[in-house]
């Protein structure tokens, strides 16, 4: 599929956009309880009630991701997205695709690293628990890039993400 020219994000772009990463955040801050869990379950001891309601919520929170991230990847596919809000050194254009495509990859390969920890073999879980560092390093660059973009060089970059411009 070819990339449409676009001039901003739409509302189902922005909508997923921020909805996927409150969702990321959740499991960032819970996803200990799922590894509590597992662990209690190998050794046959008992968890608290607040750590097995945090693993299963865990579960579904990743799918949804899974779910909502394929949908994202298609629209995404379907409607393009904005050039660069400003004209700045093409290194950083560079950077700013990698770590899109970057995230991309993290929102599946998580999940599915996850799934396959629970139906295939624990050793996934080791895979499925990098994604905590490799996201939180993404996240803070990403963060500090678009804070970076939209009140030191003031190009918009971070209104675009908020407000539909299609
Ligand atoms: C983007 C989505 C997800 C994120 C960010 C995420 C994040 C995490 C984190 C931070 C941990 C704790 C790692 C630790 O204790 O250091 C964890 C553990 C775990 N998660 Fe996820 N998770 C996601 C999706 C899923 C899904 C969809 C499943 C399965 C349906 C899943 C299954 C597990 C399992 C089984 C563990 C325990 C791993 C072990 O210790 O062996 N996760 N996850
Ligand atoms: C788990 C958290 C996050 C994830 C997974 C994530 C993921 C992404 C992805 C994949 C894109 C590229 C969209 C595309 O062109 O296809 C993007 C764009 C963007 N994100 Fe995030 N993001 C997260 C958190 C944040 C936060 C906290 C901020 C603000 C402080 C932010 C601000 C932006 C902005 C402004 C853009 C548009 C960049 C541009 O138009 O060049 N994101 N995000």
């Amino acid at each position: 599929m070819t990339e449409k020219p676009a001039t901003g994000y739409s509302p189902l772009q922005i909508s997923l956009h921020w909805a996927i990463a409150l969702l990321v955040l959740f499991q960032l801050l819970f996803g200990e309880s799922m590894t509590t869990v597992v662990d209690a379950a190998e050794e046959g001891t008992s968890v608290s009630a607040t750590d097995q309601f945090l693993a299963n919520s865990h579960y579904w929170v990743g799918l949804s991701i899974l779910a909502l991230v394929a949908l994202r990847i298609v629209v995404r596919l379907w409607q393009g997205a904005p050039p660069a809000a400003s004209e700045g050194p093409s290194w950083m254009e560079v950077a700013a695709k990698i770590s899109h495509w970057l995230f991309y990859a993290l929102l599946v390969a998580v999940p599915v690293t996850g799934l396959l920890a629970i139906y295939v073999s624990d050793s996934f879980g080791d895979i499925h628990a990098l994604g905590k560092p490799a996201f939180i390093v993404l996240i803070a660059i990403h963060a500090l890039a678009a804070l970076f973009h939209q009140f030191w060089i003031k190009d918009g970059t971070l209104r675009r993400m908020l407000v539909p411009s299609r």
